[in-house]
């Protein structure tokens, strides 16, 4: 048997817009993925999720069978979960050279599903890592990166940046912008992070903005001033922590003119400004899901917790190790 694991990661700045070429700023935070990867005698795929939430229930599910996941996620998050493995798998039988390889997959993971966080990168890229890896082949985390990257966008029907699985790939602050990725120094950043148990379907909230775009300029230029956002992010002095605060609020209200906030994404962004955040934003496709704020102290963390629409709140330590086997 063969384990990899990955990080989540929050966007600092540039989520949607990185679609459409702005450059962008994920964050691998420490809450991963794990996959645990085993060949099998045949050409199928058996899979177990368990663990796929903040709050810890468990969702059984066995690909082989047709029992139904005993969830309290949607079945389409599950069903969309399967979708990244089995790309990810097919990724790893073409890398290896092994068309007709079967594999037993259980994947584990404190990062909850569809709430901004990097859940699908971060299974998609541990899963490429370690069913390669189980038949005996080793890949540059970049090439996982790649590969992940076109897993994603097989299951997200061709709308996907390579932010989140180049930062699930290679851990620490990523600077991504079209298909040109790369470290970038990691900032000691205070982040807190809102969870209001919620989902968004990131196909159809990017599908929104691209509708936007189409009908009004505006919405272009929205989008363009987001990538000016993580421009003036880029010039801010380092160790500036209240400019990047001021900068992510900044963001937040481009995010919520172009339709993708909430009322509880909105509601926690203001809860953490009230208690005094530098700065506090939506991260990942929003609709619901989670936020990041930075605040050294532990006001925000506390206020969120009182937050009605709010169900976890939790500080999150920049991971800056990417994908590795455990
Ligand atoms: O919510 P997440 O973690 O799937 O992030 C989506 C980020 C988008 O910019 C909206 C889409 C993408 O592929 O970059």
């Amino acid at each position: 048997m063969t384990v990899s694991s990955a990080p989540g990661k929050v966007y600092l700045f540039g989520e949607h817009a990185v679609v459409y070429g702005e450059p962008a700023v994920p964050c691998a935070i420490e809450r991963r993925a794990t996959v645990a990867v085993e060949s099998r005698d045949d050409d199928r795929l058996r899979v177990h999720l368990s663990d796929l939430s903040i709050d810890g229930f468990t969702v059984e599910y066995s690909g082989s069978t047709d029992e139904t996941p005993d969830v309290n996620v949607s079945e389409s998050l599950v069903q969309a979960g399967i979708g990244y493995i089995d790309a990810a798998i097919e990724q790893a039988r073409d890398a290896t050279d092994r068309p007709d390889a079967g594999f037993d997959i259980t994947v584990e993971s404190d990062i909850p599903l569809g709430a901004g966080l990097g859940s699908s990168a971060a299974v998609t890229v541990a899963a490429i890592d370690a069913a390669t890896r189980e038949v005996g082949v080793s890949l540059s985390s970049d090439e996982i990166a790649d590969r992940a990257y076109r897993a994603e966008l097989t299951v997200q029907d061709g709308e996907a940046s390579r932010a989140d699985t180049f930062c699930s790939a290679t851990g620490g602050a990523v600077r991504v912008e079209g298909d040109d990725c790369r470290a970038v120094k990691s900032p000691e950043l205070p982040i807190v992070v809102g969870f209001d148990g919620g989902a968004g379907d990131t196909g159809k909230l990017v599908a929104g903005v691209r509708a936007l775009r189409e009908e009004y300029e505006f919405a272009g230029d929205t989008v363009q001033s987001i990538g000016d956002i993580v421009r003036q992010g880029e010039r801010a002095a380092e160790g500036d922590t209240e400019e990047l605060g001021r900068l992510m609020n900044f963001n937040h209200g481009l995010l919520e003119a172009l339709g993708v906030s909430s009322r509880s994404l909105d509601n926690m962004v203001w809860a953490a400004r009230d208690a005094g955040a530098l700065g506090a934003k939506l991260t990942g496709a929003g609709g619901g899901g989670c936020i990041v704020a930075l605040d050294p102290t532990d006001e925000t963390e506390t206020a969120l917790r009182f937050t009605p629409g709010c169900e976890d709140a939790f500080r999150a330590e920049l991971d800056t190790e990417g994908v590795r086997e455990e």
